[in-house]
């Protein structure tokens, strides 16, 4: 089975967990494009719903839905959205897209956050996929020089403005051990809005399709 095909199987499973008047998050990126087009099969069950992404709202109001904000809903039920890599403790890297500080809000905002993936997404150590990291424009070269004394290697995400009007660095060369510190670490440069690891914000369930079936775990404790 392809990738695609188990973005498909993973987004139309999560269906199953979606229960009677939830206020639900929606994160970004191809997978959530997808569980965007299946949600409306369970719309009767779906109180309120807010988005992280200018792209994710658009997609959801064209598929029926009036689309909230956190501000008027206050807490989430349940956040459903993707990630670009996923270690057995749940935490990840996100921001593939871009929406990381959006999507970062929602999952601290909710009762359970639901990772769905297709199973290249799991890995032992994060930090093979490049760490998004948004940043105010005026910062970039000093957040740069911050990120390479870490032992990083920052590329400005060429022509991409995130919906907050910031820049995005993505950081290679990283083996990140220690996601908690990290992530603390990162935050803490000045100018830095977030940085793309979810390890204090991890996922509660994680979804991940494979050939056979969509495997459910919970983090490691
Ligand atoms: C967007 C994200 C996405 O969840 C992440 O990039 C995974 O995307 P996809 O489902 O397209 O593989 O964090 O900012």
């Amino acid at each position: 089975m392809d990738q695609n095909s188990k973005k498909r199987k993973v987004a139309e499973s999560v269906l199953d967990l979606i229960e009677n008047g939830e206020i639900l998050g929606i994160g970004s990126g191809s997978t959530v494009n997808i569980l965007i087009e299946y949600l409306p099969k369970v719309k009767n069950k779906i109180q309120d719903i807010v988005s992280s992404s200018v792209k994710s709202t658009e997609l959801l109001k064209a598929n029926g839905f009036d689309v909230n904000e956190l501000r008027a809903v206050g807490r989430l039920s349940k956040y459903i959205d993707g990630a670009d890599e996923v270690n057995k403790y749940l935490h990840m890297i996100k921001g593939g897209g871009g929406a990381l500080t959006r999507e970062k809000i929602l999952a601290h905002n909710s009762e359970k956050f639901i990772c769905i993936v297709d199973e290249s997404k799991k890995v032992d150590t994060l930090g093979k996929f490049p760490l998004p990291v948004e940043v105010i424009p005026l910062a970039q070269s000093a957040i740069a020089l911050e990120l390479i004394k870490i032992g990083g290697r920052p590329v400005l995400r060429e022509g991409f403005t995130t919906d907050n009007g910031n820049i995005i660095l993505d950081v290679h060369n990283l083996e990140i051990s220690q996601p908690l510190a990290f992530e603390s670490k990162i935050n803490n440069i000045p100018g830095v809005i977030t940085n793309g690891i979810f390890a204090m914000d991890h996922a509660h369930l994680l979804l991940s399709a494979g050939d056979k079936q969509v495997e459910i775990t919970e983090p490691i404790v």
